[in-house]
Parts: structure tokens; C-alpha cells; sequence
């Protein structure tokens, strides 16, 4: 039953989509786990760019299943365009998309409650697709999950008592909170449409997994947007590290045998909050220009800056990663000199873990510079073609966290990739069924 997990280890956007879409073919089954419509991942379809923001990557090789796990919030309204989508494409065959009965809903309200909320100053910048929102009512067990979509009186009792909730504070900004009748007719609709790929979807992979499907979970967002482990409260609603898999997913943690973690060759984020090695200068604009980091999913510039080796170093141990896969490393060919973020300062002491929690807004970065080099990357074979300065920087990356990288990616186009080979490759065979257990052994 082998099981791999494929997780971003910055904030978000490290380019998990085109690695994952070159795993699919090794994999039987690709499952995403947690995140909703806030994740987006661009495709290229007989030249033709699809951006899914739900289904998960795998979904261009016809073979593979895709399952949507229970951990995500799904808005059905988005599920049903890019199942429309799928379709269109001839992509969608009878039983290959599954998704979790036991999700939960974004609704109207959800985003627009996410919107009028994330205003100002403090604001966390989030992608206003309702994700914090439905959450809330998940953790408050308001909350409305897909299989209430196919009940009427059922739907019906659980959406007023949620709207209940919302309606004074949507009153507080001043707008109307949506009518019961129209949403409940309007959810039914779409759960009707959805129904042919609802089910347990827990059940079904452990089952997969017993068969020995080889599973390839598709983190979303990274680490540092983790709603544990990043860099609160300027993180995402959800448990994006690997072994939320395992919780989002309904599988034994014992079967996940490999974490892969994808990092871009230097760092990026969007919304607000820390970034230590932020470039509000020149350089940043050059890497914005060069990687051209807007976002899929808001189209908003993304802030550019240094690779951060404390926050790698901290998203590998967190993750339990194994092997990196480095994105973008084209991006840096020709910018000049580089930098690499080996430490924090914060109150006069040198930190090579994170900080206290109240310090990340303070640490400053403690650089290592490195000579750049001007040559493209994009037709390099093998990792020994790349100029030395370029060796260096990635042998320096390996030194400082602790973990190889096993790909690197120099380009858009899948060819594009040097390293990558069965992400199942080796793992063994494990048995992870509870064992009879007797008093008397
Ligand atoms: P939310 O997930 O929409 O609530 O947004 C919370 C924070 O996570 C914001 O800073 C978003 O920009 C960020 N975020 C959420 N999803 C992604 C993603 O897929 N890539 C990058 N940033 C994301």
C-alpha cells in the first residue's frame, strides 16, 4: 500500500501542480486532502490553459482517479464548472472523480462574509473564496457537508440554523444575508448534479490502499500557511502539512512512506503577514518579472524575495520530507548575485529554528551571498551541466536543511524537469492492518 505525500514546505505556490501532474502516471489514485478553491493549479490542455482550483492535478491522465477528501471545504458551485470542464475535455469518465460525502460547504455567505471581513490594515489577505469562513462552522459543528446537499429537510434545518450565525454579522457590515429558500433550492440543485461522485470516500481509499493502489496525496498551500505551524494568524484555515493527509483523508498515517516537498528556488507569498526575506526592491521586481509570480487563483502580484533556508529547514522537519524538488531554478539565471537566508536575528541572538511565535514579524535575515550565473538552464540534461555557481547554490541549500534535491524544475514545459523518476520507487510493501491482539500472548 504505498502512499506518498506531495506538500509545498514556503507559502503556497511552489509549483506542486506541475510536479504532481508529472507523478500522476506512477500513481493509481491522486487525493487531495485539505484547502478548497483557495488552492489553484493551471494545467495546459493540447495547448490550452485549464485552471482547476479543487480537482486535484492529477486530473489530465485519464487512468488516474481523483479523490476530493473529507479535510477539504468544497464550493459546489466551483466543483460543478470544473467537472463541466473535465467533461468538455473528455476527461471525465464514469467513477473517476470521487468526492467525500463528508466534506464541507462553502456557501454564498462564507465568501462574502471572508471579504467584508478581511479589510484594513490587520487584513491576512486571504483569497476570499470562503475558506476561514467554513471552517469556523466545521470546528463550531454548524457546519453544512456534501451529503446534507442531498437531503431537503435536512439541508433546509442545518442552513438556517448557520444562517442564524452569520446573519448579525453580515448585518454588522450592512448587507443582506442571503434567503434561505433560493440558497436550499439552488444547494439541492447543484448537490443533484454532483451525486454520481459522492461517497465515502475514507472507505474507499483504505480499501485502495489495501490493494496496493500506489496514492499520491496533493498537499495544498505550504507549510508556513499551515493553521498550526505557520506564521499565525497570517495562515491559511487548514492542516496543509503531510500528515494531515491522514486526518483529511481517513487513512492509517502508518501508510505514508514518503514525503516529498516541493520549494521554488527562492521565496514568495501572497496576502500579508511575515516574509523575512522579502525584496521590496529591484531584485524583487526582477524575480516577480522573470517568475512571473502572480497568483492563479486572485491574479494579485505575489511578493518576491531571498530563498529562506530556516523556514525550509523547519517545513522539512515538520513534514517529515525525505527529498526536495526544487522549482523555478531558471528564474535566478542572469538576475546577479544571489543571497540565501542561513539564520534569523532576533533580540540581538542568531536563530537557526524559527523564532518565538511574537518574533517573526521582527527577525531579520543573516545572509550568505553567492555569485549568480548568467546562462540559461532550460536546455541542461543532468544537474553536472549546470554552471558550477548554480552547483554551488543547490549543494549549499542541501547543507543548510538537511535534505537532498532529488528534481529540479528549470521551465514550464514538462520536459522541463531533470531527476524525476517513480515517486514509489523502492518503497516497500507495508501491512498496516491491526494486528489480533490476545491477553494470553
Ligand atoms: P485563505 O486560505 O483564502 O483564507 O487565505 C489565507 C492566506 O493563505 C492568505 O495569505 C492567502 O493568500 C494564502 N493562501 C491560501 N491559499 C493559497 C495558495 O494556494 N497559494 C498561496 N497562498 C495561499
Amino acid at each position: 500500500m504505498p502512499a506518498v505525500v506531495v506538500v509545498g514546505t514556503q507559502w503556497g505556490d511552489e509549483g506542486k501542480g506541475k510536479i504532481v501532474d508529472l507523478m500522476t502516471p506512477f500513481a493509481d489514485v491522486v487525493v487531495r486532502y485539505g484547502g478548497g478553491a483557495n488552492a489553484g493549479h493551471t494545467l495546459v490542455v493540447d495547448g490550452h490553459r485549464v485552471v482547476f482550483h479543487l480537482i486535484p492535478s492529477g486530473a489530465l491522465h485519464k487512468q488516474t482517479r481523483c479523490v476530493l477528501g473529507h479535510g477539504m471545504v468544497l464550493d459546489p458551485e466551483v466543483l460543478v464548472a470544473e467537472l463541466e470542464e473535465m467533461e468538455a475535455r473528455q476527461l471525465l469518465a464514469e467513477g473517476r472523480v470521487l468526492i467525500s460525502d463528508r466534506a464541507h460547504v462553502v456557501l454564498p455567505h462564507h465568501r462574502l462574509v471572508d471579504r467584508l471581513r478581511d479589510q484594513g490594515s490587520k487584513a491576512i489577505g486571504t483569497t476570499h473564496r470562503g475558506i476561514g469562513p467554513c471552517y469556523e462552522d466545521k470546528a463550531a459543528r454548524l457546519g453544512i457537508r456534501v451529503f446534507d446537499l442531498l437531503h431537503r429537510e435536512r439541508l433546509r434545518e442545518r442552513l438556517q440554523a448557520n444562517l442564524e450565525r452569520w446573519r448579525p454579522v453580515i448585518a454588522h457590515f450592512g448587507e443582506a444575508c442571503p434567503e434561505l429558500d433560493a440558497m436550499a433550492e439552488r444547494y439541492l440543485a447543484l448537490g443533484q448534479k454532483l451525486s454520481p461522485w459522492i461517497g465515502d470516500t475514507g472507505h474507499w481509499l483504505r480499501r485502495a490502499l489495501d490493494q496496493g493502489q500506489r496514492v499520491l496525496f496533493e498537499g495544498a498551500q505550504g507549510a508556513m500557511l499551515d493553521v498550526d505551524l505557520g506564521t499565525y494568524p497570517y495562515v491559511t484555515s487548514s492542516c496543509v502539512v503531510a500528515s494531515g493527509a491522514s486526518a483529511g483523508a481517513g487513512v492509517s498515517p502508518l501508510g505514508i512512506q514518503r514525503v516529498v516537498g516541493v520549494t521554488k528556488a527562492y521565496t514568495t507569498r501572497v496576502g500579508g503577514g511575515p516574509f523575512p526575506t522579502e525584496l521590496d526592491d529591484a531584485m524583487g521586481e526582477k524575480l516577480r518579472s522573470a517568475g512571473k509570480e502572480f497568483g492563479a487563483t486572485t491574479g494579485r502580484p505575489r511578493r518576491c524575495g531571498w530563498l529562506d533556508l530556516v523556514a525550509l529547514r523547519f517545513a522539512v522537519q515538520v513534514n517529515g520530507v525525505s527529498e526536495l524538488v526544487m522549482t523555478k531554478l531558471d528564474v535566478l539565471s542572469g538576475l546577479g548575485d544571489l543571497r540565501l537566508c542561513v539564520a534569523y536575528e532576533y533580540e540581538g541572538q542568531r536563530y537557526e529554528e524559527v523564532p518565538p511565535p511574537e518574533g517573526w514579524g521582527e527577525v531579520k535575515p543573516i545572509y550568505e551571498d553567492f555569485e549568480g550565473w548568467s546562462e540559461p538552464l532550460e536546455g541542461c540534461s543532468d544537474f553536472a551541466a549546470f554552471p558550477a555557481a548554480a552547483r554551488r547554490y543547490l549543494a549549499r541549500i542541501e547543507e543548510v536543511v538537511g535534505c537532498p534535491i532529488r528534481v529540479v524544475s528549470v521551465g514550464a514545459d514538462r520536459r522541463a524537469t531533470l531527476g524525476l523518476r517513480d515517486p514509489f520507487d523502492g518503497l516497500p510493501k507495508l501491512d498496516v492492518k491491526p494486528k489480533a491482539f490476545s491477553f494470553k500472548s
